[in-house]
């Protein structure tokens, strides 16, 4: 039999599979994959292979986001009931309502969204080009859904008029500013990192903000020593990983569960049976296909 990462690389190689991972899987998952990085690295991953069959060890969002791109390929969600919340905090009925009370505003929507949602989009975006996006796009007014603090910190960068939805994630959302001023106060010389996920007050504080892979190669450049993530806590192994000597430190509660429901046996098992495929109706793949691979080409 061997062990579960022998017999996923042997079942890799035989249905001819890629395994992609986001950066807050667990370390033992990213260990088994064959490519870790932020959404837009994985989609653009996804969108790149000649695999036949992408397990895409991530929220569900993320493995709608490859079937949309690839929709030729089998797409297989180790665990599919691991949601990310603020996915369905905008749905595309809400964005038609939006949109008729907003007229000659442009719906950009962060790629953390449902497949139907983004059948609404002109164009989605990921927080790594979320402001590249928006200063690219011929528009001048934009509703930006569903990220309040995502929102927020793209119209800081762009002189545009952007109307901002309530939706948030719960991780980021909950990080506070006494949150970071203690840490700090513990690290003093920490630079301090942030996803643009937190809030607005909260990335006031930060020297940086960026997307999970812009952190891990900012903190790749630096000097420093000591670091003050604000991110989900999985971001810790790749950046330990790859920044030898230096060390990291998170809010603690920052913990996003529905990624740390993936595991190397549900590699295995979707690998083993080919269930957990993501379906997605032929109307919503054609429909949000445009806004999905505007989004990898960063709206250019
Ligand atoms: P990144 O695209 O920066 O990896 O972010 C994904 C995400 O879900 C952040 O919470
Ligand atoms: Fe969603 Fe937040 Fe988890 Fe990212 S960290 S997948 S935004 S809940």
């Amino acid at each position: 039999m061997g062990s579960v990462e022998d017999r996923i690389r042997r079942l890799k190689a035989e249905r001819n599979a890629v395994i992609l991972a986001h950066n807050y899987t667990t370390a033992a998952v990213q260990e088994l994959a064959d490519f870790v990085g932020d959404s837009l690295g994985l989609a653009q991953m996804a969108a790149a292979t000649d695999a036949d069959v992408i397990v895409f060890c991530g929220v569900s969002f993320m493995g709608e986001t490859a079937k949309i791109l690839c929709p030729g390929k089998e797409v297989l969600l180790p665990e599919p009931e691991a949601h990310c919340p603020m996915a369905s905090m905008c749905t595309a009925e809400q964005i038609r309502q939006m949109r008729a009370r907003r007229p000659g505003h442009a719906v950009v929507g962060y790629v953390n969204s449902t497949a139907s949602s983004k059948t609404e989009m002109d164009i989605c975006c990921t927080s790594s080009n979320a402001v590249e996006v928006v200063a690219n796009l011929d528009a001048d007014k934009v509703i930006f859904v569903p990220d309040l603090n995502l929102g927020a910190y793209v119209a800081s960068k762009v002189g545009k008029e952007v109307v901002l939805w309530d939706g948030f994630c719960p991780i980021h959302h909950a990080i506070t500013v006494r949150q970071v001023r203690a840490l700090a106060e513990r690290f003093p010389d920490a630079p301090v990192l942030a996803h643009p996920e937190c809030r607005a007050d909260v990335l006031a504080e930060a020297d940086f903000i960026g997307s999970t892979e812009g952190i891990l190669n900012e903190a790749k450049a630096s000097d420093a020593v000591d670091f003050i993530i604000l991110t989900e806590v999985g971001m810790g192994h790749r950046l330990e990983r790859e920044c030898p000597g230096k060390r990291f430190h998170f809010p603690e509660q920052a913990v996003c569960t529905a990624m740390k429901m993936i595991d190397p046996e549900s590699v295995l098992h979707v690998l083993e049976t080919g269930e957990n495929r993501v379906v997605l109706p032929d109307d919503v793949m054609k429909r949000a296909y445009k806004p999905v691979k505007r989004m990898t080409e960063n709206g250019i």
